[in-house]
């Protein structure tokens, strides 16, 4: 008998979704998505909105890229699993060596392992450091993100919310302040990186000094430019310092670019627009062309010194996923998609900086490539609070397009790499033009 496919509605699934989803997952927008097709996303009254966010910084080359749907159909069609600890899969080899063989050197000669997601990637690194150095202590910093796994929760502290309840976390982590200077953690007053009062530095040497021996110190966890955080760019020698301390005590470099990778920010890899290399690169989002799949890629020597057995994941490397990733990587080559991050991100901060002019809500706007972080004033100038700032979310979600914020005030900007300045003008007039209405109520 043939199947009558049921249409529903967007409020009829919402109102399913309240029954069965817990609401520990927050929504940030009250659309319902049918289909994405591009740079846009629809729901099931056909309506369109502008994604600005790309399944947070996922769909890299905008949804449903034919060449990516029939990479994942073709594959589908071979070997949907096998797992990696049963045998060897094209895919699983094919994606590292595509990730490894773009890294700084000498991590483009160095080895890898596929998790399914980015908390997994990032403990996978935190495992990797711990095991090889036989150093128990890791340093974070204070407003990042690394996930929300137990492992990777140790090291998050974007937010105590994350936490409550859940102590005691895996011991031994430590966490300094990031350089966040617009709401800079040494009392200075809307700073920009440029101006940077420096006192993150010796905060790291009083920790070493007075809390972890740096014998003991396994590895520092950073993200390049601070994700959930709230797209935060930090000073040109920050990633630096944190190399040199890392030399100076043998401890190991992580960089979660599990947000930043893949040409979020106009290069492949965020650390490269420091010329810093770490030691073990975490990744995830993005690598998968929208499916999961997390990763993390060290030196040679570090990975050959992980003994036989130490590390495994069932689904780590499923072909469908590695086969998308691999689509999208080709995608972003062909198309010169890290010139068009660069390109329409610096055209996206430009509007805002100049909106900025005539209008003070917009606090601070930073960010590179298609990593933009526009920081939200109230007449006060002081940041927005967080409820001020998931309402504008909702609002722009009703006026037609999608995204998030980051840390308490900041909206968050990460389209497509596939976007175009005349897209993203369309996209812009709507978000200004919400903010504007805001300001009128703040
Ligand atoms: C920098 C960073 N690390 C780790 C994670 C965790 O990734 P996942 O949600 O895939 O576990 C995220 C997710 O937002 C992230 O932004």
């Amino acid at each position: 008998m043939e199947k009558v496919s049921k249409k529903i509605s967007s409020a009829n699934l919402i109102e399913r979704d309240q029954k069965v989803v817990t609401p520990a997952i927050y929504r940030y927008t009250d659309v319902a998505f049918e289909r994405g097709e591009g740079l846009f996303l629809y729901d099931f009254e056909g309506r369109k909105y502008y994604d600005f966010v790309a399944g947070i910084a996922t769909m890299s080359v905008g949804h449903n890229h034919p060449r990516v749907v029939s990479a994942i159909t073709d594959q589908a069609g071979k070997l949907l699993h096998a797992a990696a600890h049963v045998g060897y899969m094209q895919p699983y080899v094919e994606i590292l060596e595509k990730l490894i063989s773009l890294a700084p050197a000498p991590l483009n000669h160095g080895k890898g392992v596929l998790v399914n997601s980015g908390s997994e990637a990032v403990e996978t690194a935190v495992k990797l450091a711990r095991a090889v150095s036989g150093r128990s202590m890791v340093l974070a910093f204070m407003d990042s993100f690394h996930g929300r796994s137990m492992g990777a929760l140790s090291l998050t502290a974007s937010s105590s919310g994350y936490r409550r309840h859940l102590s005691p976390l895996l011991n031994g982590v430590e966490h300094v302040p990031y350089p966040y200077c617009f709401q800079c953690p040494f009392g200075h007053k809307n700073h920009t990186r440029e101006d940077c009062c420096g006192q993150w530095k010796k905060f790291i040497q009083m920790t070493l000094d007075k809390l972890v021996h740096p014998d003991d110190l396994a590895a520092i966890v950073v993200e390049p430019i601070l994700g959930e955080g709230g797209y935060v760019v930090p000073p040109d020698d920050f990633l630096q310092t944190l190399r040199e301390v890392c030399d100076r005590t043998g401890a190991y470099l992580i960089a979660d670019e599990v947000q930043t990778g893949m040409g979020r920010t106009g290069k492949w890899y965020a650390v490269e627009h420091w010329n810093v290399t770490p030691d073990i690169i975490a990744l995830g989002k993005a690598i998968g062309g929208g499916l999961p799949l997390g990763a993390a890629i060290a030196r040679s020597e570090l990975m050959d010194a992980w003994w036989p057995a130490a590390h495994g994941s069932t689904f780590g490397g499923n072909p469908l996923a590695c086969r998308a990733g691999l689509e999208s990587i080709a995608i972003i080559e062909e198309e010169n998609l890290l010139d068009n991050a660069t390109k329409v991100g610096n055209f996206i901060q430009a509007r805002f900086k100049a909106a900025q002019k005539d209008m003070p809500i917009i606090g601070d706007v930073r960010g590179k490539g298609l990593m933009i972080g526009v920081e939200l004033l109230n007449r006060q100038g002081e940041p927005l609070k967080v409820d001020q700032v998931k309402h504008i979310i909702k609002d722009l979600g009703s006026n037609g397009v999608v995204m998030t914020k980051c840390g308490q005030s900041t909206l968050r900007i990460a389209p497509a790499l596939t976007i175009t300045e005349t897209v993203a003008d369309e996209g812009l007039n709507i978000i200004l033009q919400v903010l504007k209405d805001t300001w009128t109520r703040l």
